[in-house]
């Protein structure tokens, strides 16, 4: 399989304001800062990590949606999509579309179900009335819509067959890649799960590639090739899935991984949760060393005086974490002694 998209040392920073005493002073929150990944066509990449590690705005930079992108590319079939200009943009979005987290405040409350399904049409493309009419109906029956459904409001849809709609709206322009932010987080669990196999079905169906980003790797357990942890704007740890699921490196992954309800029951017997203490650092103050030493329960010295780097421990398998040696984690080490 061949790269799709690859993103190379990307950087977006946004100006705050911040009080100091009686005066608010310009400063700058660094919300994703120098990550890379890469992502084969027809693959998933998941990037998971807690409210605030910067997944959002990773999304939006990589579809163009957000100004704030200080350095870095975001190449598309080999094409860096972050200099284009208006035309090339309106290609460049038809091959890109993003599904969005909330179903409720997503959708256009005043249009019609086909008539948000069509908008891309109507605004990326010089399609012909019929032909968009053809493709909307055929989105609404594969995304499991009734026909009669196309003439209601949202208000009218359920939260899952709302988020059927922004499915539909993302298919239309027939993109390359899809990025789905937590689709499914705003959903009750029944509805998740349909959801979650709707996506996976299409993906199938259309040779889709999804970056799919969620707070919880649950979630994306069967549902992606490979996995990024992202923490305070940094991947802290990428892998192919079984190496994460089953060896994961980073204490911050660690902690994820043990928050998630595991289906073996032998698995959940012997299953330890690890509590993350504390707070997270102040975005606007960040500490030089590592971001999360704060919250580690291995920080050593060293953590506290320089940041790690991103290096890679197999080819499919890199982390950010000075206490890793070869393939052992440090919790690891620590539950042994
Ligand atoms: N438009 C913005 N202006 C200023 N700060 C922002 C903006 N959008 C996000 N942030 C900040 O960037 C950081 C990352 O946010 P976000 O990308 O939404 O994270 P996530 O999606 O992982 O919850 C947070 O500290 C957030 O407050
Ligand atoms: S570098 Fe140190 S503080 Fe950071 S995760 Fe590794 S052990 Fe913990
Ligand atoms: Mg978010």
């Amino acid at each position: 399989m061949t790269d799709l998209l690859d993103v190379h040392n990307l950087t977006v920073r946004f100006g705050v304001r911040r009080k100091g005493g009686m005066f608010a002073r310009q400063t700058y929150l660094t919300a994703v800062d120098d990550i890379s990944f890469t992502v084969r066509k027809g693959e998933t990449l998941a990037i998971v990590g807690e409210s605030g590690s910067g997944k959002t705005t990773a999304a939006l930079a990589i579809a163009r949606l957000v100004s704030g992108v200080t350095s870095g590319k975001v190449e598309l079939e080999g094409r860096d999509i972050l200099p284009l200009d208006r035309d090339d943009l309106k290609d460049m979005r038809q091959k890109v579309q993003v599904i969005f987290q909330d179903p409720y405040s997503s959708l256009n409350p005043r249009k019609r179900a086909e008539d948000i399904v069509r908008e891309p049409l109507d605004s990326l493309t010089d399609k012909s009335d019929p032909e968009k009419r053809e493709i909307v109906d055929q989105l609404f029956k594969a995304v499991g819509l009734r026909p009669e459904q196309k003439r209601l409001f949202p208000h009218q849809f359920s939260g899952g067959q709302r988020q059927r709609i922004g499915i539909a709206r993302a298919l239309s322009t027939q993109p390359e890649v899809i990025i789905c932010d937590e689709p499914v987080s705003a959903l009750d669990v029944a509805v998740q799960a349909q959801i979650l196999n709707l996506l996976r079905r299409l993906q199938a169906e259309y040779g889709l590639t999804y970056l799919f980003i969620s707070h919880d790797l649950g979630v994306v357990q069967h549902m992606c090739d490979s996995v990024a942890v992202m923490y305070m704007g940094k991947i802290v740890e990428h892998a192919d899935r079984m190496s994460l699921f089953n060896k994961p490196l980073h204490p911050y992954t660690e902690a994820l991984l043990s928050a998630v309800p595991s289906v073996d029951p032998r698995l959940r017997e012997n299953a330890r949760r690890i509590l993350i203490p504390g707070d997270p650092p102040d975005p606007l103050n960040l500490p030089k060393g590592c971001r999360f030493a704060s919250r580690c329960p291995v920080a050593a010295p060293e953590c506290r005086e320089s940041a790690p780097s991103l290096d890679a421990v197999t080819p499919s398998h890199r982390v950010a974490c000075h206490l890793v040696e070869g393939e052992t984690s440090p919790l690891a080490t620590l539950s042994a002694s």
